[in-house]
C-alpha cells in the first residue's frame, strides 16, 4: 500500500520522504507550462507542486484537465529546483476523479481571478475551495480548539445547554418561535396541542441554565448555537451565532473581568503561534484589496496583547465622551446622557481614538439598560455589569456579577415584567446554597471577525443567518 499524505503533512516532512512514493488527492488550483499542476486539498494554504511526466497517459490528462478538477496523484517525492518549494512531486499516475466544465468554471468563484466578498456569499457552498475563505475557516477552528483547551485547563467543565427553550435569557429582543403546529393567519393557538405542551422558542442565550450548573459543579462553560431575531442587518450581526459563556461560582466581577482579558490574550497569543501562515495570507489579502498597511493584521493582534485593557465605569465613560464632544468639536448623532445605551459611534471613538485601540472594559452600567440577573449596586441605580470593547468590531463581550439574591432578583424580575413563574427553577437556585457568581459571553464569530480583520461578519462563518437569508 501507497501511504496517503496530506499536502500540509507532505511539506512539513518533505526532507525525510525524497526519493519516496506516496498518494495525494486534492484540487486544482493552476495549471501551468503543461507540466506544473499546483495542488491544494485544503489542510494548508500552501500548495504542492505536481511535476507531469510526458508519458503517454500524462499527455492525455494535460489535455484534459482545467482549474477545480479533483484529482489523485501517486509520485515520487523530489527536491525541487523551483525557488517556491523545497520539494514536489514527480507524477507517475493520475486518476481524475471529477472535470470541471469551463463553461461552468467562468461563472464560479473558482475562476482564478478577485471576487467581491459578496460574490464569494452567493456561491458559499463553493467559498470552501477558495484560498481567502479557506484560510478564515482553519483559523476559525484553532480559535474553537484552543477555547475548550483554556477552559480545559483551567478547571471548568464543557456544559451543554439546550437550544430550546420557553424563555427569553436576556430579556429583550425578538425570539425565533418554533413549532410543530400549522399556525394560520389570526387563529388563536392553543399551545396546550402544541409538541411541548407551551410556546418555545430557539435559545438566545445558554447563561441561565449555565448559572444552575457553575452552583454545584464551580465553574462550567458553554459553547453553542444562539439565536435572535432581530432585523440587525448590519455587518457585525448574525441571527445564528456562536457563544461561549463561562459562569463561575465564588466570583465577584473583578474575577470575572481578569479572567475575560487573560483568556482572549490566551486565544489571541495562540492564534499567532499556530496560525501564522494563515494569517500571512490574510494580511497579504488585505494589504492588497483593502490599502490596509503592511503587517496591519498582526501588529493590530500584538497591540491586543501588549498592554493591559483599559478598565473603566459606565459613568467615567460618559464623563469623558461629554468632555471629548466638549472639547473636540466633535458631534456624536446621539445626545451623551448619563442612562444612555452606548452606540457604535460612543464605541468606536472611546477604543480607536480615545484609547487609541486599547480594547476597553467598561463596567457598572444603569440597571436600567441591563438585564435582570444583573447583581444591584449600593446605589440603586447600576449593576455589576461589564462590556468588553474592541478596536473595529465594538462589543466583544458582556457579562455581569450576577444578583444572587432572592429577594433582590424577584424584585428585578418584577420591575422588568420577566415572567418570573416560568423562570421558578431560576430563582429556586437562590434558595439553596446562593452564592456570589459570575459570567460573560463572547461572540464567536465577532472574535473570528476581529482576528481575521474581515469586514463582515458573514464571511467568517460557513453559512451565514441573516434577514432574508437562510439559502444554503
Ligand atoms: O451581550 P450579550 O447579549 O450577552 C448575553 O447573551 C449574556 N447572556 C452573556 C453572559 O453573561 N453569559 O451577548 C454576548 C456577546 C456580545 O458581546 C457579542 O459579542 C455577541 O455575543 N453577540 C452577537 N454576535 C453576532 N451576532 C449577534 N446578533 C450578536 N448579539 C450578540
Ligand atoms: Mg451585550
Amino acid at each position: 500500500m501507497i501511504k496517503k499524505y496530506s499536502i500540509k503533512k507532505l511539506l512539513n516532512q518533505g526532507k525525510f520522504l525524497l526519493n519516496k512514493k506516496v498518494l495525494v488527492e486534492g484540487w486544482i488550483r493552476s495549471f501551468r507550462y503543461s507540466i506544473f499542476i499546483s495542488l491544494n486539498d485544503g489542510s494548508t494554504i500552501q500548495n504542492l507542486q505536481i511535476v507531469l511526466s510526458t508519458n503517454k497517459l500524462d499527455k492525455i490528462i494535460m489535455k484534459k484537465i482545467t482549474i477545480g478538477s479533483s484529482i489523485r496523484v501517486i509520485g515520487i517525492v523530489k527536491k525541487s529546483i523551483g525557488k517556491k518549494q523545497y520539494i514536489e512531486l514527480q507524477s507517475l499516475d493520475i486518476t481524475i476523479y471529477e472535470l470541471v466544465n469551463p463553461g461552468i468554471l467562468q461563472k464560479s468563484i473558482l475562476q482564478p481571478k478577485r471576487h467581491s466578498f459578496e460574490k464569494l456569499r452567493e456561491q458559499a457552498h463553493l467559498r470552501f475551495q477558495t484560498n481567502i475563505f479557506s484560510c478564515i475557516m482553519r483559523i476559525r477552528h484553532h480559535i474553537a480548539f484552543c477555547i475548550h483547551k483554556y477552559f480545559h485547563e483551567h478547571g471548568f467543565f464543557y456544559l451543554h445547554t439546550p437550544i430550546i427553550t420557553t424563555s427569553n435569557c436576556e430579556g429583550t429582543g425578538k425570539m425565533f418561535q418554533i413549532t410543530t403546529m400549522d399556525l394560520k393567519k389570526n387563529q388563536l393557538v392553543d399551545y396546550e396541542k402544541d409538541f411541548f405542551k407551551c410556546k418555545t422558542y430557539l435559545s438566545v442565550s445558554g447563561q441561565l441554565e449555565a448559572e444552575t450548573a457553575s452552583l454545584g459543579l464551580g465553574k462550567v462553560y458553554t459553547f453553542g448555537p444562539v439565536f435572535r431575531a432581530e432585523n440587525s442587518n448590519t455587518s457585525r450581526h448574525l441571527s445564528e451565532f456562536w457563544m461561549i459563556e463561562p459562569e463561575i461560582a465564588f466570583y465577584h466581577l473583578e474575577e470575572n473581568i481578569n479572567l475575560a482579558e487573560k483568556f482572549l490574550k490566551f486565544v489571541i497569543r495562540y492564534i499567532v503561534e499556530n496560525s501564522m501562515e494563515d494569517l500571512i495570507f490574510l494580511n497579504q489579502c488585505l494589504e492588497k484589496w483593502k490599502k490596509k498597511k503592511k503587517n496591519y493584521l498582526l501588529e493590530k493582534l500584538e497591540l491586543i496583547l501588549k498592554f493591559p485593557f483599559k478598565k473603566i465605569s459606565y459613568t467615567e465613560t460618559i464623563k469623558i465622551l461629554d468632555q471629548e464632544e466638549k472639547k473636540k468639536n466633535i458631534k456624536f448623532s446621539h445626545p451623551i446622557i448619563w442612562g444612555m445605551d452606548l452606540k457604535s459611534e460612543h464605541e468606536q471613538y472611546l477604543v480607536d481614538k480615545y484609547f487609541k485601540k486599547i480594547p476597553v472594559i467598561i463596567f457598572d452600567y444603569p440597571c436600567s439598560i441591563k438585564a435582570f440577573y444583573m447583581r444591584m449596586n449600593n446605589d440603586g441605580k447600576t449593576v455589576r455589569a461589564m462590556d468588553i470593547l474592541f478596536p473595529e468590531i465594538g462589543e466583544i463581550i458582556g457579562g455581569s456579577q450576577r444578583e444572587e439574591r432572592y429577594d433582590m432578583l424577584l424584585q428585578r424580575m418584577k420591575d422588568t415584567k420577566i415572567d418570573f413563574n416560568k423562570l421558578w427553577w431560576y430563582l429556586d437556585t437562590r434558595r439553596f446554597g446562593s452564592v456570589p457568581h459570575s459570567g460573560f459571553g463572547l461572540g464567536f464569530d465577532r472574535l473570528v471577525q476581529f482576528i481575521t480583520g474581515m469586514n463582515n461578519i458573514r464571511d467568517v462563518i460557513p453559512f451565514p443567518r441573516t434577514p432574508n437569508n437562510a439559502e444554503f
